[in-house]
């Protein structure tokens, strides 16, 4: 195994500064990148890669990317995205997506309501673009309704379904009220559903609910968190026509589009989970969980905070230990987990006392991860 010196951090850094750090380690139970081993049947897709960069050449790549889009959409139920042109904007990433996004509303209000917690690129994004942030409690979306105070500041709401880390997800008649809500208020309700293709509870048409609604939307999709790919992914910026953002504009500040094998490569990616590896991953990753609860059942304070999650991440409550604390002793042995504070991204100190583990890997590699962290909790 490679030993790996990591640096003490004296400073909490941001959560991606933490997943850096676990880069390089093969017991990185950090990031929520998908690192599990290639089912054979995706094996079998990336040895067509070659024939796949064939094809993308010879046909125009409006029909590539279509082609994609429908299989990626269809394959979680989402038949009512918009067809037209511009209506999905193709983005190396989600977090390339989301800059376009915040730049846009940047341009036309200079404050969003954003769901608390959530993983912190999102509220890192839109500061940088210089909106004032107002959180918006998870509990809200679920059981409440908008502030209407709230609602006559903001431009958007954003919402993050299935949350990461908590992996909750808007239901369908809630979604339908927060939606509406927007429509009264004239307020954009943007989505990142980075985490969809995990819980078949966010595969319910959402673009036929935000259309009937009548509010503006934004959606941002993404295949980044399910296959592990090595980074090739796609985040995908959707929008209604009159969604009274210069979405596109800022789109072509920025990029030209994605390359077509790699669209490529995500459509049969999803043809294939069409064809039962979605089942297969959700069985997987299943298994991962069960295998992590199992390794920390019946420590001392040690709980699991997200008893319904379906999410490829896992929270901890680790009770009156420090994160930093287990952080370090987890690193030393060089298995690295997320400690949370920095997904309350309004409140650190609700994420002390909660760790989040990656469950997109090897069951092996997870097994030694959680036993340590057994071990770690145990003496601390
Ligand atoms: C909910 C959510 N949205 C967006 C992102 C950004 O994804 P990417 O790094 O692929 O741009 C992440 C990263 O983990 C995330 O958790």
């Amino acid at each position: 195994m490679t030993v790996i010196q990591s640096p003490p951090l004296i400073e909490m850094g941001n959560l991606t500064q933490y997943e850096y750090l676990a880069l390089n380690s093969p017991l990185n139970l950090s990031d929520g990148h998908a690192r599990q081993e290639l089912t054979p049947s995706q094996s079998r897709i990336i040895e067509e890669l070659p024939s796949l960069w064939a094809d993308a050449i010879k046909r125009p790549v409006s029909e590539v990317e279509a082609d994609a889009r429908s299989a990626f959409f269809g394959l979680f139920g989402q038949h009512s995205y918009p067809r037209g042109e511009g209506r999905v904007l193709a983005c190396y990433s989600s977090s390339v997506a989301m800059e376009i996004f915040a730049r846009s509303l940047a341009g036309v209000s200079d404050a969003i309501g954003l769901i608390h917690p959530t993983f912190d690129n999102i509220p890192d994004i839109l500061r940088g673009v210089g909106l004032r942030l107002v959180p918006v409690e998870e509990e809200v979306l679920h059981e409440g309704e908008f502030d209407p105070y709230l609602m006559t500041q903001v431009g958007a709401i954003f919402v993050t379904t299935p949350n990461n880390p908590t992996g909750r997800v808007v239901s369908e008649e809630r979604l339908r009220i927060l939606a509406e809500q927007c429509a009264m208020y004239d307020v954009v309700l943007a989505l990142d559903t980075c985490f969809r293709g995990f819980d078949t509870r966010a595969h319910y048409d959402h673009y036929a609910v935000l259309e009937e609604s009548g509010c503006r939307w934004v959606v941002i999709e993404d295949t980044g968190k399910l296959w592990p790919t090595l980074e090739l992914k796609i985040g995908w910026l959707v929008s209604p026509e009159h969604v009274g953002l210069p979405l596109e504009k800022v789109y072509s500040d920025i990029l030209l589009g994605v390359s077509p094998l790699v669209m490529s490569m995500v459509r049969r990616f999803a043809e294939d989970a069409a064809g039962g590896g979605l089942a297969e991953l959700h069985d997987f990753i299943a298994g991962n969980r069960a295998l992590v609860r199992a390794a920390l059942a019946d420590l001392p304070e040690v709980e699991f905070l997200d008893p319904d999650s379906r999410a490829s991440v896992e929270r901890v409550g680790i009770g009156s230990r420090s994160n930093l604390a287990v952080w370090s002793a987890l690193s030393e042995h060089n298995v690295f987990a997320l400690p949370c504070q920095k997904f309350f991204w309004a409140d650190s100190a609700r994420g002390e006392g909660i760790l989040r583990i990656a469950l997109a890997r090897p069951p092996a590699a997870l097994a030694i991860g959680a036993a340590t962290l057994r071990t770690v909790l145990s003496e601390i």
